[in-house]
């Protein structure tokens, strides 16, 4: 079975590009030149140099002693929450941003729901002097303050999206407007492995780099470039593509997904996407969408911000549907909990993103000689706050 993205960027039955008439000029332009861009040496240079001196790649791959001693199973975590602006976020953003020059364009916009990508794309745009607009749902406005502050502080305008449930999906909903409405000058950069083709595709190689990593890392400290299983969170599905991406065609490496079930996933509060999605187009992609019998969208929830989307990246619908991927999903109380445990037991605070894929330990048992590595994909500076609420802390 095939698990990259087809021409027309299909895995399996899901993606392709489902975009308005008005958008196809600036999607077909990207479409055209992003596979031919990647691979110019002047484009690799200067992304990899960046990638090393201004995020500080390679990422460490940190063996976890003290919680593999606690679930008797080897753990190592791919730190991406030591990256420059706290996420694994930046290493979709620094290539896009060159994309974007490459393209001529000078206008930047993002959605972001969390904050961490809008924070990656305040980041990269004030390094490369370009205009940046981010679109964020009033509600992660509330609970992720201190990102917005960053945004502001680096000189993106924070625009608020205040339709629906106020989250993610609305914002994508703004910044695709913004864009239809400004067509020429502006690059869109989407935060996830979602969107309308070539988005998807584009954004796991730029986060390709964590499962790049990961091969050589663990054959140094192993002594093989193959672990049994990969794990990662889900919202849209970038930091897991880019953990999974040089894993997906080696069937001895299980890939293992931990979406957001938030009250739980038959509560009516959830962001279960593969659990409870159904085939549907969402943002310009076909996908596992959580819909309503005559297919409207369900409004998600998630206690953490950026895995509060109703749909998933193409990529993922296809693990999951396929079977490749084996999917968990995890509660806020389980993610909050395994957030305060890593942070107890090994002196890491996570994202409350990360957390859920901490909380595999409480849906699956592990053997002890298994190696497991989980993406740390960000770090809980921003989540201080929601934590120390949550614990009474
Ligand atoms: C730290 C962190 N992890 C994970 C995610 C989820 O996004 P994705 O599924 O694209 O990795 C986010 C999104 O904001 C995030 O900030």
């Amino acid at each position: 079975m095939n698990y990259n993205a087809t021409e027309k960027g299909y895995y399996g039955e899901f993606g392709g590009a489902y975009i308005p008439e008005m958008l196809y000029p600036n999607v077909e332009e990207l479409r055209q030149n992003y596979l031919k861009v990647m691979v110019e040496p002047d484009f690799k240079k200067e992304f990899d140099q960046l990638l090393k001196d201004y995020v500080g790649r390679p990422s460490p791959l940190y063996f976890a002693k003290r919680l593999s001693e606690k679930y008797n199973t080897k753990v190592y975590l791919k730190r991406e929450d030591l990256n420059h602006t706290g996420a694994h976020k930046v290493n979709n953003t620094i290539g896009q941003i060159l994309m974007a020059k490459r393209l001529k364009k000078t206008r930047i916009i993002a959605e972001t729901g969390a904050g961490q990508h809008g924070v990656a794309t305040a980041t990269v745009c004030a390094l490369m002097g370009m205009k940046c607009v981010v679109y964020m749902g009033e509600i992660d406005i509330a609970r992720q303050a201190p990102n917005v502050a960053r945004m502001k502080m680096l000189g993106a305008e924070v625009r608020p999206a205040l339709s629906g449930s106020r989250t993610l999906k609305d914002a994508t909903n703004e910044a695709i407007r913004d864009w239809i409405n400004n067509p020429v000058d502006t690059h869109y950069i989407i935060g996830s492995a979602i969107g309308p083709h070539p988005y998807p595709d584009m954004v796991t190689r730029f986060q390709s780099i964590i499962s790049e990593e990961i091969k050589w890392q663990l054959k140094e400290k192993e002594g093989r470039e193959n672990p049994d299983y990969v794990v990662a969170c889900i919202g849209g599905g970038s930091n897991a593509a880019g953990t999974y991406y040089h894993f997906l065609h080696e069937p001895e490496v299980g890939i293992i997904a931990v979406e957001a079930a938030g009250k739980g996933v038959n509560s009516g509060e959830s962001a279960a996407t593969s659990a409870l999605g159904k085939e549907g187009v969402i943002h310009g992609c076909k996908t596992l969408l959580m819909q309503t019998n005559d297919g409207q969208i369900t409004e998600p929830y998630s206690i953490s911000a950026g895995l509060d989307y109703p749909g998933v990246g193409p990529l993922h619908a296809h693990l999951y549907t396929s079977g490749r991927g084996e999917f968990y999903s995890a509660t806020d109380d389980e993610a909050m909990n395994s957030g305060l445990e890593l942070t107890q037991l090994e002196g890491i605070i996570p994202a409350i993103e990360t957390s859920h894929a901490l909380a595999i330990f409480k849906h699956k048992t592990f053997k002890p000689d298994d190696v497991v590595v989980i993406s740390l994909s960000g770090r809980g500076d921003k989540d201080l706050d929601n934590y120390i609420k949550y614990f009474n802390l």
